[in-house]
């Protein structure tokens, strides 16, 4: 093994540069202009499947953007890893807030700046590199891997479903490595294992034909922006609860055991107000922070629109308002048993002033599996050789939904093997990678596929 480490620590600044190539690629897959970007980056991603050993490498196409596949079977007998992560990224906007351009990345204080560095188009190099290292050194793996990298996590992976399904023999393996979650803060590595789901919805009300001079019409018509916010207002009560009826019927409570796990973590919430600049928190009243993020299910309003927003002032009665309305799910809650039930809460208390049009656009499962599960360990030993620290076991409020097809479809454990950071500004201005966390998680994942070659798990 040596000999890979030391592959890895020479090739160091070489790894940095290979990285900028990729994240030079703008592979907005929100944004149909970046069509052409998005292949690009696939066929990128293939490409260095290719260069760095990986056999029967191709762009396995979906009615969406293609999956870049290729793996090394060469280890009969020993366990199979399916490697999940995807090339697509978020869009930049607003542009101006970057302090060097999204696209062009950038290293300051030991960090790379763009676009995907941690999510997740760094995390899934890393992977590449750890293999790359195995390969040139020894001519083999520990494991038989299977690399599966997918241009549409970030709208909603809407057709890795039936991808998974299409693909079962092809994707059977013993467990899926995963790196696209963040460590516990910088220096606390952790092993992630739970996420949540999500329900994502868009309210549209019309109240007239088209804006209406609201001199003329005020008081005598119902203002849809006004209608909107006090529909927003019944969603949730003054203590941050979901007043949706029958939202909590599923919840699975915090246990007594991971409360008080939990509240032994290094968890500052002072340094948190002031790094993230919020003047005063507010949650679920009776619960922490972490477990609010972590186990409870929330309701977030992630965008509204309308009537006159430039620069000075229109008397006017918008004729529209818009709200994109998400939910975080946990386990044991259902997407589409929620989706339901908020529609149906929104017909009720959407008054008949007002036309709603209601859209339901993406959902995923919420996800959790038990730290003692043998790979999760493996994991865990891995870590603290990449990272010379044992990691802490923590959950996670964002979710990738994919993670539950995994079990559900083919019956496999995930690992969630993420070196990001709390504030690496994902989905952000300024997206940020911790080239130390990068070079450690390069390590770690070189002593992953052995940790986990040599787990057996009983039948
Ligand atoms: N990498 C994130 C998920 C994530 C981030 C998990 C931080 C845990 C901690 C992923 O790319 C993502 O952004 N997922 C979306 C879900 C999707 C359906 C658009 C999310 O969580 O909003
Ligand atoms: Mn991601
Ligand atoms: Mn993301």
């Amino acid at each position: 093994m040596d000999n890979v480490i030391d592959f890895i620590n020479v090739n160091r600044e070489k790894y940095l540069e290979e990285l900028k190539a990729l994240l030079a690629i703008p592979s907005i897959s929100a944004l149909p202009e970046h069509a052409a970007d998005v292949m690009r980056c696939a066929e990128w991603c293939g490409d260095e499947m290719r260069r760095i050993g990986l056999q029967n490498v191709r762009l396995i196409d979906t009615p969406g953007n293609p999956v870049a596949y290729g793996e090394w079977l060469g280890a009969p007998g020993a366990p199979t890893i399916l490697f999940y992560g995807h090339y697509d990224v978020q869009p930049v906007d607003p542009l101006d807030l970057w302090e060097s351009p999204p696209f062009d990345a950038t290293v300051r204080d030991g960090e790379l700046y763009a676009r995907g560095a941690a999510d997740d188009k760094g995390q899934v190099f890393m992977h590449l590199k750890a293999v790359e290292a195995h390969l040139k050194q020894n001519s083999r793996l520990p494991v038989n891997m299977k690399f599966m990298i997918e241009g549409e996590e970030e709208v909603g992976s809407g057709h890795l479903d039936d991808f998974i399904r299409a693909h079962k023999d092809d994707l059977k393996a013993d467990v899926v490595v995963i790196s696209d979650t963040a460590m516990f803060d910088r220096g606390v590595p952790s092993m992630c294992y739970g996420l949540r789901g999500l329900v994502y919805c868009q309210i549209d009300l019309r109240g007239s034909k088209s804006d209406l001079h609201s001199g003329v019409f005020g008081g005598a018509v119902a203002n849809p922006a006004f209608v909107l916010a006090q529909m927003i207002a019944q969603m949730k009560d003054r203590g941050g609860r979901i007043k949706v009826p029958g939202f909590y019927d599923d919840v699975r409570p915090l246990e007594e055991a991971e409360r008080k796990a939990w509240a032994q973590l290094p968890f500052n919430e002072k340094k948190y107000r002031k790094d993230f600049g919020i003047p005063r928190l507010f949650g679920e009243s009776g619960y922490t922070t972490l477990e609010r993020t972590w186990a409870r299910p929330t309701l977030e309003v992630n965008g509204l629109l309308s009537g006159f927003t430039g620069e000075g002032a229109k008397t006017v009665l918008p004729a529209v308002a818009m709200a994109k309305i998400s939910m975080r799910l946990v386990p044991n809650q259902d997407p589409n048993k929620i989706a339901d039930l908020f529609e149906t809460y929104v017909r009720k208390i959407t008054p008949k002033t007002v036309e709603l049009k209601f859209t339901r656009m993406h959902g995923g499962k919420p996800w959790m599996t038990s730290y003692d599960n043998p790979y999760v360990q493996a994991a865990a030993r891995a870590i603290e050789r990449g990272f010379g620290r044992a990691p802490v076991f923590t959950r996670e409020g964002g979710s990738i939904p994919v993670v539950s097809t995994f079990q559900e479809e083919l019956g496999l454990p995930s690992v969630l093997f993420g070196v990001g950071l709390p504030d690496e500004n994902a989905h952000a201005p300024n997206e940020k990678l911790d080239l130390g966390n990068f070079h450690n998680g390069i390590i770690a994942a070189a002593y992953l596929y052995n940790e986990i070659a040599q787990t057996s798990v009983p039948a």
